[in-house]
């Protein structure tokens, strides 16, 4: 062996070392900490909503960009954004856009564990689904921004229960939508009846509330080792893959993708998820999917009466959500599945584009961490936002619509 090639091993281990010594600190790091490992500017902000929740906001800041708020989906943070580096991180990327980025953080999640009566082991603070996150948090969140970036309207971007949680929004509190200059809807969520992830399937067939409960934890969402157990075996079994990434609970719910996942960056998806959720939530997805109708949770017959004043709980009017959405969807997402986003995007009055995205296999977490996001998904984006900002009425004549 020469002398170069002992050299060239030892470089090669060296690197191979410095990557898994870096996926290990991104694992670990916050939000805020990430950002600045990377070099990029950040900034924490304390939103409190009416209800009494102290939230924290993520922020790369661009002053004087377009500000973009964006929100992620169930059991996971901001650090959904960014946690795939600057390279394929839809944060960093609107950031180098020139947008003004900031992040939410839901209730319940690892930044968003404060409150103003109750603390995080207090059956009271686990006392919402993301109805409240639409109705409270979100309305919080937007003001703020606008606020601190004295801007009139801002661009949202929700995945997954982000979408959920808008379309609530815009039902509930229609005046909210004079505030979103355009929304896209990454994985979008409201209609759930073909949905065909094993555990919403599994839990929706057991319609036994109590037997829910002991295996998702009464308040906040830590399911039993039997209910871990159970799906991870399938998902384990058919795709080879490792036990702690089995284990998680967003890849129960959501799948796993073997051609768009990249496998040196999963300690870093499993250092940040799942982030924390309430049993409702699930609970409520799960309604969505057995009534299939986007509707209020369902307390039962005696607490709808109290709370709705109606045996049944009252239904979402998606006429309510006026603002330009853009719908982005795939085939196989077992959340967001085709048929359900067809029946949203006719519910809803302003979509502007619905986009399937071109690559058949693209699952519910790609629209986050896919290995080809940047390509297939995040540059359409960047493009229909300079559309719209370039000129919002050219936009609509275009018939991009075409329903
Ligand atoms: C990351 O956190 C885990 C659990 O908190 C700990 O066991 C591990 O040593 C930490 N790794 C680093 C590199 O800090
Ligand atoms: C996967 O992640 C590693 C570590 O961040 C990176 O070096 C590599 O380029 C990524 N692979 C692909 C195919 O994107
Ligand atoms: C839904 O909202 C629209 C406008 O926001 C309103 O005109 C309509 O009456 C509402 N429908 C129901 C059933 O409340």
């Amino acid at each position: 062996m020469t002398q170069w090639t002992v050299t060239l091993i030892l470089l090669c281990l060296g690197a191979t070392f410095a990557v898994s010594q870096s996926v290990e600190d991104d694992a670990n790091l916050s939000t805020i900490g990430l950002l600045q490992k990377y070099g990029y500017p950040a900034e924490k902000h304390i939103v409190n909503t009416d209800d009494g929740y102290i939230l924290e906001l993520h922020r790369i800041p661009r002053p004087g960009g377009i500000p973009v708020f964006l929100m992620h989906g169930l059991l996971c943070s901001s650090a959904a954004f960014i946690l795939m580096g600057p390279k394929n991180g839809l944060g960093y990327l609107l950031y180098e856009q020139g947008y003004d980025v900031w992040m939410g953080n839901a209730r319940g999640n690892t930044y968003s564990r404060n409150h103003v009566k109750y603390n995080e082991d207090q059956s009271q603070f686990w006392d919402f689904s993301f109805h409240e996150l639409a109705i409270f948090d979100l309305p919080a969140s937007i003001d703020y921004v606008l606020h601190e970036t004295n801007h009139p309207s801002l661009h949202y971007i929700g995945h997954s229960q982000g979408t959920t949680s808008f379309f609530i929004l815009g039902s509930e509190r229609p005046e909210y939508m004079e505030k979103i200059f355009l929304m896209q809807a990454l994985a979008p969520i409201a209609f759930f009846k073909n949905c065909k992830s094993p555990p919403v399937v599994f839990l929706g067939a057991t319609e036994l509330t109590g037997h829910f409960l002991r295996m998702l934890g009464p308040d906040e969402f830590l399911p039993s080792d039997d209910f871990l157990t159970m799906f991870s075996r399938a998902l384990c079994d058919a795709n080879r893959i490792g036990l702690k990434l089995c284990k998680n609970t967003l890849f129960q719910f959501a799948g796993y993708s073997p051609t768009q996942t990249n496998e040196t960056m999963m300690p870093v998806v499993l250092g940040h998820t799942p982030a924390g959720a309430s049993s409702r939530q699930i609970l409520h997805y799960i309604q969505f999917r057995s009534s299939n109708e986007f509707q209020q949770f369902d307390f039962g017959l005696l607490q709808n009466r109290v709370r709705y004043s109606s045996l049944k709980p009252p239904k979402y009017n998606l006429s309510g959500v006026t603002a330009k959405v853009m719908l982005y969807y795939s085939q196989n997402d077992l959340l967001g599945q085709p048929e359900d986003v067809t029946r949203l995007y006719f519910a809803l009055p302003n979509v502007v584009e619905r986009y399937l995205v071109d690559y058949p296999s693209f699952n519910h977490l790609d629209f986050l961490w896919g290995i080809d996001a940047p390509e297939l998904l995040f540059e359409r984006m960047f493009k229909n936002m300079r559309y719209v900002e370039e000129g919002a009425d050219k936009f609509k004549l275009n018939g991009y619509r075409g329903k």
